[in-house]
């Protein structure tokens, strides 16, 4: 039985868009932060069952997410050898009421866990490409801090993998403003193919993306958090730009949603350096130093559909642990 942990990711240039549907490769690269306190646990323990099975929370799950699991353990047990089936049961450590559950955090400690159990040694490298074929930002996960992920070319996939971005000379901490919404109503796989079929502003998105990623990297490196939050607020606007312009349109903004935006930039404007980002749902994440991290949760939280503020420090990459928590 093997037991793993991996952090969510929160990207700062966005992936929003696949090459290759089968290898879940990434139209493009994306840049992101680790984050300490949306955590995933996951136990994974070999079985002659018939069929692979999944616990989330202590709740058996059956249909697409079993499925999900299976085409995973299946790239596995195909490097093995091996036929035996996985019971795995995940955990959240962060209310998944809230909806910010993480396909990264959930794919990262599979694939660590997965591969233990069935005793396939893999590089930080390589788990990340087997985390990706899970999901895309899973590939982020494997990694703790900043990380950036290459969109690569390569027809087989090997050259889509995320590397951990040392030597930053910034520090962020994150308010994620949950808002009070029900799950959300299109998926990012869903969404980022009708984006992409449809959408007119998707060829300008992915150069949108490839520009970003040189200029959010030479702003972290040089320390410049005016220039980053630019990039950053930018990146995330273009992307929901790019999904509201597909065809019916994608909106993942809910009530809270502008008024956190908004302020965000009101606190920028009065001083404290502050910017944000949102994915495929209604929650803002906020980023500052963490010096600020107090003062800017606390305002986030004075709207009726924040349901509550989750704060964190940076995370570090997906671990073997001894067990469940
Ligand atoms: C908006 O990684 O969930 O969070 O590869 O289809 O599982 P799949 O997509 P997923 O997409 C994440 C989309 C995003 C942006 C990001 O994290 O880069």
């Amino acid at each position: 039985m093997s037991v793993a942990t991996a952090c969510a990711n929160i990207a700062l240039v966005k992936y929003w868009g696949k090459r290759d549907a089968g290898l879940n490769t990434p139209a493009a690269g994306s840049l992101s932060l680790t984050l300490d306190s949306l955590r995933t646990f996951t136990q994974v323990e070999l079985t002659d069952a018939e069929e692979d099975t999944l616990s989330l929370g202590g709740k058996p799950v059956t249909g697409r997410p079993v499925a999900r699991i299976t085409a995973f353990a299946d790239l596995v047990r195909a490097m093995a050898g091996r036929k035996e089936r996985v019971a795995v049961r995940s955990q959240n450590s962060f209310p998944t009421a809230a909806g910010l559950a993480s396909s990264a955090s959930a794919f990262a400690a599979l694939a660590v866990a997965t591969a233990d159990a069935f005793g396939v040694a893999l590089s930080p490298k390589e788990l990340s490409i087997l985390a990706r074929r899970g999901s895309g930002s899973a590939a982020r996960s494997i990694f703790g801090g900043f990380v950036l992920m290459h969109g690569g070319s390569a027809s087989d996939g090997q050259d889509a993998f995320a590397e951990p971005l040392e030597g930053i000379p910034l520090t962020f901490s994150a308010a994620v403003a949950a808002a009070r919404a029900e799950e959300k109503k299109i998926g990012s796989t869903d969404g980022m193919d009708l984006t992409r079929d449809t959408s007119p502003y998707y060829a300008a998105w992915i150069d949108c993306v490839n520009r970003d990623l040189g200029t959010a990297q030479a702003a972290l490196r040089e320390g410049d958090i005016s220039r980053l939050a630019e990039i950053v607020e930018g990146n995330c606007l273009a992307m929901h730009a790019n999904a509201m312009a597909a065809r019916p349109g994608i909106i993942y903004f809910g009530p809270s949603t502008l008024w956190a935006i908004q302020e965000v930039r009101a606190m920028r404007a009065e001083g404290t350096p502050v910017f944000f980002t949102i994915d495929a749902g209604p929650h803002v994440v906020a980023f500052t130093p963490p010096e600020h991290l107090e003062q800017v949760a606390a305002r986030l939280e004075g709207h009726p559909e924040v349901a509550e503020v989750i704060t964190s420090p940076v995370g570090d990459g997906a671990h073997l642990v001894e067990r469940m928590p």
